[in-house]
């Protein structure tokens, strides 16, 4: 049993079926090389302290007793609530805080609060000297982002522990590793997306025009699993063709912007083979595959016509603990 730990896991980048995945279609993600870090100690005061300087939550405290109950701040509930899920099957005796620091911000859409689940569950997992596989990892935390989300596929859970590139389905019916390096070209628009919002709005439109939504999760589940086939054969030209297809569905589907349509197309025309939205879009990030050769061209225009570029390496491990000498 260790009194203290650090854990770190990576943020995320959907490249197909964002949305769809949510109902029942395969997506494709891939883990990215910025990641959150946690340091978790054990105290004797059957309290949970939270510092969380990225989310400006500083000295949270609450008994272990009451997690979960009252007010709880949007900062903190992530943590409160994973802790709560852990202590749930596996009671603790005293107390804990817990301190993060994240290498991205969470207003990228790169799913810093699955990551921060992810952390929290990995954290008390190795403190407590219980044994979890990645698996019951991955449960865990996606039972607890369900109970505050409500909505959601558990596409970033699953970066977060198992890493890499994945072919995914909802709730992990499906998690199949895609052992690849992808030329991608990443491009922030600025814009701050609130995933559970948008998700609430398409439901609400599906409720009026649900064949035509339908339809185009299914074409978007389609060409998911077309882009995995022109991944495995390295077939860059081709998917980034399905990038492009899957953009338009996913602004058939209402979720673009005129920024992320500003920042494609720029890709497209400084010589990416093709660009999409990633995410739950309305903002956040997009994503080009781009041949080498280009790729001084493509970040350019992408800052040219008001993103930013961000340098980011692709399909990097999961949930890892760190050496203390890492300690935040
Ligand atoms: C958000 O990163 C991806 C969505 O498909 C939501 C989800 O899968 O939970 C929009």
């Amino acid at each position: 049993m260790r009194d203290s730990v650090t854990v770190s896991a990576p943020g995320k980048l959907v490249l197909f079926g964002e949305h769809a995945v949510v109902y029942g279609q395969p997506c494709i993600v891939t883990a990215v090389g910025q990641r959150m870090q946690m340091t978790m100690r054990k105290t004797d005061d059957k309290t949970l302290v939270i510092d969380a300087p990225d989310v400006n939550l500083r000295g949270y405290s609450k008994p272990i007793a009451e997690l979960g109950k009252g007010n709880v701040p949007k900062s903190a509930q992530f943590i409160e609530h994973a802790v709560r899920a852990f202590c749930e099957t596996h009671p603790i005796q005293g107390g804990l805080t817990i301190a993060t620091s994240s290498e991205f911000s969470a207003k990228l859409g790169f799913g810093s609060s699955s990551a921060v689940v992810v952390c929290a569950i990995k954290a008390m997992a190795l403190c407590m000297d219980v044994k979890l596989t990645d698996r019951a990892v991955f449960d865990l935390s996606f039972t607890t982002v369900m109970d505050i989300q409500k909505k959601g596929s558990g596409v970033d859970i699953a970066a977060a522990v198992y890493g890499g590139t994945l072919l995914f389905k909802r709730a992990g019916e499906l998690i199949e590793p895609l052992a690849v390096e992808i030329p991608i070209v990443v491009g922030y628009t600025g814009v701050k997306s609130d995933t559970v919002t948008i998700l609430n709005d398409i439901a609400q439109r599906a409720t009026r025009d649900r064949k035509r939504i339908e339809s185009l999760y299914s074409a978007m589940g389609e060409l998911t699993m077309q882009a995995k086939s022109a991944i495995e054969r390295g077939d860059w030209k081709a998917v980034g063709e399905l990038m492009n297809r899957n953009q338009q569905l996913l602004s058939d589907l209402g979720v673009s912007s005129e920024k992320l349509d500003a920042l494609i197309a720029a890709a497209r025309a400084a010589g990416a083979f093709g660009a999409k939205l990633s995410g739950a879009g309305r903002g956040d990030c997009m994503v080009a595959i781009v041949p080498d050769e280009k790729r001084p061209a493509v970040i350019d225009a992408i800052r040219r016509a008001g993103g930013e570029s961000i340098d980011v390496p692709v399909g990097v491990e999961g949930v890892r603990a760190e050496a203390p000498e890492r300690d935040i």
